[in-house]
């Protein structure tokens, strides 16, 4: 009998890296339920790659929490989870961000991902299998000036991720925290050929995923070459 087909739920995968993940993950025969806001380009990703898919806005609790219902619903039950959905409003010194900017930021790139573990975790944790991938950045290692607030908030996953590796462990939980360097995405205005593609961030996500089952890669750091000076 075939085996049966390993899910995945994938935020932020109408664009950038999620968007690569999404269809890689689909091509390596998981069953995946891709998120973003925007409608139109999770039909795009459908009609490309199969990926089941549902907009909602991780800035409101209750859609993060709708999205995990119905993700579930969708696939039954989830293997994999990737907290990859990010942004950061724009580069300013920390003198010049606003309150709205923060709580923005709090909202889609540590609240969300932590309800989104925390369902997960308490699922997983049930079935004694799972893995979670929580997409944080070089920035979270680096203290980038006009980044603070973005990097405030990949510290705080980071801290959330590092204890959660632990805490996971005697549920057979895997949980992998992803530190990704430039990318070349739709993250920023400005085009950056000399970073990673959006194909090779996600391969290494993919990477990370399909390690045999009695490894688990805890921290994956992977930059581009003209970022080595790190
Ligand atoms: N690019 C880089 O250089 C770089 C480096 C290190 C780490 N990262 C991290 O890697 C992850 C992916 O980044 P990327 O470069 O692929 O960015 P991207 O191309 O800008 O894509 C961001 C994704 O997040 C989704 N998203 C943003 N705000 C959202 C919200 N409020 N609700 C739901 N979805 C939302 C977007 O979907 P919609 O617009 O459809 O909502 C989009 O699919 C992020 O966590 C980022 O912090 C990026």
């Amino acid at each position: 009998m075939a085996a049966e087909a390993r899910t995945a739920l994938v935020t932020g995968a109408t664009r950038g890296i999620g968007r690569a993940l999404a269809g890689q993950l689909s091509a390596a025969g998981f069953r995946v339920f891709a998120t973003g806001r925007n409608q139109e380009l999770l039909r795009d990703l459908k009609n490309e790659t199969g990926c089941e898919g549902e907009a909602f806005d991780l800035a409101s609790p209750d859609q993060v929490f709708a999205l995990y219902r119905n993700a579930v619903e969708a696939l039954e039950r989830i293997d994999v989870l990737v907290n990859n959905a990010g942004m950061n409003n724009r580069k300013a010194p920390v003198a010049d961000t606003t309150l709205e900017e923060f709580d923005y930021q709090y909202a889609v790139n540590l609240r969300a991902p932590y309800i989104l573990c925390r369902e997960a975790m308490r699922d997983m944790g049930a079935r004694q299998e799972g893995h979670i991938v929580n997409v944080l950045s070089t920035c979270a290692k680096a203290r980038i000036p006009t980044m603070g607030v973005y990097s405030a908030m990949k510290c705080a996953l980071d801290g959330l991720t590092g204890s959660l590796i632990k805490e996971a462990r005697e549920y057979n939980v895997k949980v992998t925290a992803v530190y990704p360097g430039g990318t070349d995405t739709d993250f920023r205005k400005a085009t950056r050929p000399e970073y990673m593609c959006a194909e090779s961030a996600a391969a290494m996500i993919v990477h990370a995923i399909s390690a045999p089952a009695d490894v688990v890669v805890h921290e994956l750091t992977y930059r581009p070459m003209c970022e080595t000076n790190f």
